[in-house]
């Protein structure tokens, strides 16, 4: 791990948008998202795509050479082709500088930096399609497939807390009773949702009923699944 390091300023990344650039011959993409900047390795883990010259959707990066997909906030392996994370760095802002403080391996959280700016995005409220944005960063270890695409969040309420904030009620699944990933799912499940804007006490409460059933998928994890 180094120290943080002047890397770019915020206003060369375009709101929902990205930049690539070269620290010390690494290449590194930064990203400005609904008013967050983040950092991950220019490199997909399937085999050296550019991740930089991907499209965006949300906080997903798709490669361009064979449509893996990443987390921009942490860098984790959100479909397959890849299955390994790739590097994401901690960012700092201060004023129109951003900062990255670089590291070697794959973590499954970094830190991301808020930046109090008039990104679009940032200024819209909590509603239900945010939560949902924010626990498709939680991915399914054995499937490899996102919480939301394989049908495992039921509903999402979102009632008015303390201190302006925003309380969020869920009711997930698992695609089975004994899934020994069920508590690393609830966990990730609260955490990504705390982690938005305004949002004050996250409940998550698995059901079984009505239980999982394969049909419950998007498409888009029908055939990340090879499944049709
Ligand atoms: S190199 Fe990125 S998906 Fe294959």
């Amino acid at each position: 791990m180094s120290d943080y390091v002047p890397v770019a300023k915020l206003s060369e990344i375009p709101p929902q948008g990205k930049k690539t650039i070269e620290v010390d011959g690494r290449f590194v993409v930064l990203f400005r998202i609904d008013g967050q900047v983040s950092c991950i390795d220019d490199v997909c883990t399937h085999d050296g795509g550019t991740l930089g010259d991907g499209e965006l959707e949300n906080f997903a990066i798709a490669c361009p050479r064979h449509g893996a997909k990443f987390d921009v906030r942490n860098g984790q392996a959100l479909t397959m082709p890849a299955t390994e994370a790739t590097v994401a760095h901690d960012v700092k802002v201060e004023g129109d500088q951003v900062f990255v403080r670089f590291f070697d391996e794959p973590r499954k959280t970094a830190e991301v930096a808020r930046v109090a700016n008039s990104d679009s995005a940032s200024a819209s409220p909590l509603c239900e399609e945010k939560i949902r944005e924010a626990l498709k960063s939680v991915i399914d270890p054995e499937l490899f497939v996102n919480i939301v695409d394989l049908g495992l969040i039921y509903n999402v309420d979102l009632i008015p807390g303390e201190n302006d904030k925003t309380n969020v009620n869920i009711e997930m699944t698992m695609t089975s009773p004994m899934c020994p990933a069920g508590p690393q799912l609830v966990g990730g499940s609260r955490k990504a949702v705390e982690e938005l804007p305004g949002v004050g006490v996250v409940d998550v409460k698995v059901v079984m009923d009505p239980p999982w059933s394969p049909d419950k998928m998007t498409e888009e994890a029908r055939d990340q699944l090879g499944i049709f």
